[in-house]
């Protein structure tokens, strides 16, 4: 059965969810995102569930397995994120591959050196990238749901301590400071009245909190 076939009507969720993530900057941003909405949030860690290989071919493909994955062992519904980096001038790379791409030091630093060393290799000069963020909330029964965002911006060489991953040398377009540069409020806070938010994972969680998720009271 493909996703699409999966998705049906959106259910609202209520009490428990399983964050289904080992990553700790992740669960840090999603355990915000989830607090106003009464949503009791446990990571995938605390119940000492097993990551499962990632072995999809699409960034929602990936989600889906460990969302459900994590929701079949916990018997509770289950949210998770599967995101990376796409530099346009590297057809997409590291894409799928950028949690890969740090090596199992998970070495940005080094990873960011890589994106420059392949881009000088090629000669490019383009240097437009964003990043996707493909959301899954999966049920125990196997009902699954897709929320998809993202954020475009330029590669700039690393600037700022703040964030994870490849955030110091991405610089979203309207901003003149790099994700390592601003506070975790400002990269994926969202503006409930507008709707508005900065980063890829908040954008997909604005699509599904407005599809799954109600305000208590
Ligand atoms: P995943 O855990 O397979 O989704 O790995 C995604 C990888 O993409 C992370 O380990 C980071 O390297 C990168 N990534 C995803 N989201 C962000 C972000 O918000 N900032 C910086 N890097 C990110």
């Amino acid at each position: 059965m493909s996703q699409s076939d999966r998705v049906s009507e959106h259910r609202i969720l209520t009490g428990k969810v399983v964050i289904a993530t080992h990553n700790a900057g992740k669960l840090v941003e999603m355990r915000e995102l989830l607090a106003p909405f009464g949503v009791e949030a446990v990571s995938a860690g605390e119940l000492g569930l097993a990551e499962p290989d990632e072995t999809g071919t699409m960034f929602s493909e990936n989600a889906a397995i460990k969302a459900i994955a994590a929701a079949e062992a916990s018997d509770l519904p289950a949210f998770a994120d599967d995101s990376g980096l796409c530099v346009d001038a590297l057809d997409g790379a590291p894409g799928l591959f950028s949690a890969r791409w740090a090596g199992p030091d998970k070495d940005f630093s080094g990873a960011m050196a890589r994106i420059e060393a392949e881009l000088a290799k090629r000669g490019a000069t383009d240097r437009r990238a964003h990043f996707v963020s493909a959301l899954v909330l999966a049920w125990p029964d196997g009902h699954t749901e897709l929320f998809e965002g993202r954020v475009f911006g330029d590669l700039v060489a690393p600037r700022g301590a703040l964030g994870f991953g490849y955030d110091p040398m991405f610089r979203p377009d309207g901003l003149d400071r790099t994700f390592g540069e601003i506070s975790s409020e400002e990269k994926h806070g969202v503006d409930w009245q507008s709707g508005n938010a900065l980063s890829h994972r908040a954008r997909a969680f604005v699509t599904l909190a407005a599809a799954c998720l109600r305000r208590p009271g």
